[in-house]
């Protein structure tokens, strides 16, 4: 399939001072779209300049919310290459969500194609400061006009680029979680380990509730025993015990991060055993109070690695590492950092060049 390419006018093609940078709160002046349709498939795949999307109000989504999406970014390097971290990862999860959805799939190669040639367009955008990044938001979302609940006959995938600075406002500085009792994000047989909006949205009302108490994120337990740490909904968490880092497990109702699977890979290189495995919130705050549990920190794209100095239990609050970021943390978050922004050889070959 050709991409057909409309470019934006120059005025809207400079690009703004980044200075400051948040998450996702300003755009690339192109964006990618294309239809599907039952009778045709996937068509008419183009770049335009970026701009609102007109939808029917009756459009499957925005009533039954039949969307998946994914987030990844591309980096600028030391060495002036712009890299793009374990793509074909997140291209393989966008069509496990679509699955999930039932959402019809795109040929990975591609999605590949869509993103590279959308980003080579925009590429000047591509913030040049470590710790900044192009955010891409991939999504495929239900347009059929019907108010019958059924699967959609016509989908957009669109792709959109952000550039990015740290997720959270603490930017590496430890970050103060909530653990909710009364909310679940997920549960068995749901969609809690695809990337489909309904999950986030089911998120907001403990993480309103969190923010109210002064913490930034709210950590779920499980559906059926609320006794089991799952994920912040942001991002994955790590538990470092003595010498030995665990995860929880993928049980279904947890989202398999790429970050958090780069940990895995990781740590063992570094000489520290990795666990993924069922953690219950009592064993985690046990090992707070006897000194056993020394760093807990999240992993996600947006995220990267984010220290966690405070866990707030039961209205009780309970500090980590004495609130500071840990050695394990940081060394993480340098290793990781450093291959995607290729100062460390990348010996996974977890990256793609925009010229490869
Ligand atoms: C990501 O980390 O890419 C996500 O999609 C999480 C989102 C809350 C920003």
């Amino acid at each position: 399939m050709e991409i057909e390419i409309f470019l934006a006018e120059e005025e809207k093609r400079k690009v703004p001072n980044f200075e400051e940078l948040s998450f996702g709160k300003i755009f690339t002046p192109h964006m990618f779209i294309m239809k599907y349709e039952r009778n045709k498939g996937w068509h008419s795949p183009q770049i335009k300049p970026l701009s609102n999307i007109e939808l029917h109000p009756a459009a499957i989504v925005l009533h039954y919310s039949q969307s998946v999406f994914e987030g990844l970014k591309a980096y600028y390097g030391i060495d002036g290459k712009i890299r793009f971290f374990r793509i074909w990862d997140h291209i393989a999860r966008l069509n496990r969500s679509a699955e999930r959805l039932c959402i019809p799939q795109i040929d990975p190669d591609f999605v590949f194609r869509a993103i590279k040639t959308l980003v080579s367009i925009d590429k000047e955008w591509i913030p040049k400061k470590k710790g900044a990044a192009l955010y891409i938001r991939p999504l495929i979302f239900a347009t059929q006009p019907t108010l019958g609940l059924k699967v959609s006959c016509e989908y957009l995938f669109v792709i959109i680029l952000s550039p990015v600075g740290a997720y959270y406002k603490e930017g590496f500085n430890p970050v103060k979680i909530y653990v909710t009792t009364e909310y679940i994000r997920a549960c068995p047989g749901g969609t809690g380990e695809v990337k489909t909006g309904g999950n986030y949205a089911a998120s907001l009302k403990a993480q309103e509730l969190a923010h109210k108490k002064g913490y930034t994120q709210v950590l779920w337990l499980d559906a059926k025993e609320r006794k089991y740490v799952e994920e912040v909904g942001s991002m994955n968490i790590f538990f470092y015990f003595e010498n030995e880092l665990i995860t929880p497990a993928l049980t279904g109702s947890i989202l398999p991060g790429v970050t958090r699977d780069s940990v895995l890979k990781l740590v063992p290189k570094l000489g520290i055993p990795a666990k993924e495995r069922k953690i219950s919130i009592d064993e985690v705050i046990e090992g707070i109070k006897n000194n056993t549990l020394k760093e807990c920190f999240g992993t996600g794209t947006a995220a990267v690695i984010s220290p966690v100095g405070e866990i707030c239990y039961k209205d009780k609050s309970y500090i980590i590492n004495n609130g500071d970021t840990g050695e394990l943390t940081r060394m993480l978050f340098d290793y990781i950092t450093g291959i995607q922004y290729g100062e460390k050889e990348d010996i996974f070959n977890w990256t793609v060049t925009l010229e490869d």
